[in-house]
């Protein structure tokens, strides 16, 4: 289409839309590049998860591809020995207070940081930060679907499904730092909310936090 443009991602050169965000002009045309956070119709990206760093020629520094507009004759990066170290150290942040038995996972083999760990040879494993085991209660109160918060990575998509999809607004963060979760209003059990299990939110979930009951391990349950 004559209105596009043509920007070149790890010597591949491809014709974009103006105004779309780097991260989703890479995936579009095959190329992965690592996100957890990132929503296509987010305007103002909040960029928290800091696992989609990409090199831009005549940038001094890396930058979040999901934040950054695509420019004709964009010469894009997705790996390089600084690109490799930021996203590493973004992944084991994440890990570090995971709960990282797969193998009891609802989400186990369907899992973004699986696929995350596969295709940047990283390792579900904590090594270098210490792990901090948080005790969550499960939530089990709606019908289909329970909340495991000791498996959440706090990307937010079931906050957006929630409020912007579902327009129900039953979810949101809560605290700071380290206790930041996902919570409802008064911490009230999802089925003592105003969440209407619409299950939009389950969907969105990319690790297996928000799970459907009928996919539990017998190990998690
Ligand atoms: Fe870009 Fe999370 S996807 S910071």
């Amino acid at each position: 289409m004559s209105d596009q443009i043509t920007i070149t991602i790890d010597g591949r050169q491809i014709n974009v839309m103006p105004g779309l965000k780097l991260l989703w002009a890479a995936l579009d045309n095959g190329i992965y590049i690592p996100h957890l956070c990132a929503i296509r119709e987010e305007i103002r990206p909040n960029a928290s998860c800091r696992l989609c760093f990409v090199e831009i020629e005549g940038s001094k520094h890396p930058v979040t591809s999901c934040t950054k507009t695509v420019e004709e004759n964009m010469v894009v990066k997705t790996r390089s020995p600084r690109i490799d170290r930021l996203v590493k150290t973004a992944f084991e942040l994440i890990i570090s207070d995971h709960n990282l038995k797969c193998n009891e996972c609802p989400a186990n083999k369907n899992c973004v940081l699986q696929t995350i760990a596969k295709e940047r040879g990283l390792r579900l494993k904590q090594k270098r930060f210490k792990s901090i085991v948080r005790e969550f209660e499960l939530d089990d109160s709606p019908e289909v679907f329970a909340f495991d918060r000791s498996r959440c990575v706090l990307c937010g998509q079931c906050i957006w499904a929630d409020r912007v999809e579902a327009k129900v607004g039953a979810i949101g963060f809560t605290n700071r730092g380290i206790k930041r979760m996902v919570t409802t209003f008064k911490d009230l059990p999802l089925a003592d909310s105003i969440c209407t299990q619409c299950t939009l939110c389950v969907d969105a979930c990319p690790v297996g936090a928000l799970y459907y009951k009928k996919d539990r391990k017998e190990a998690g349950s």
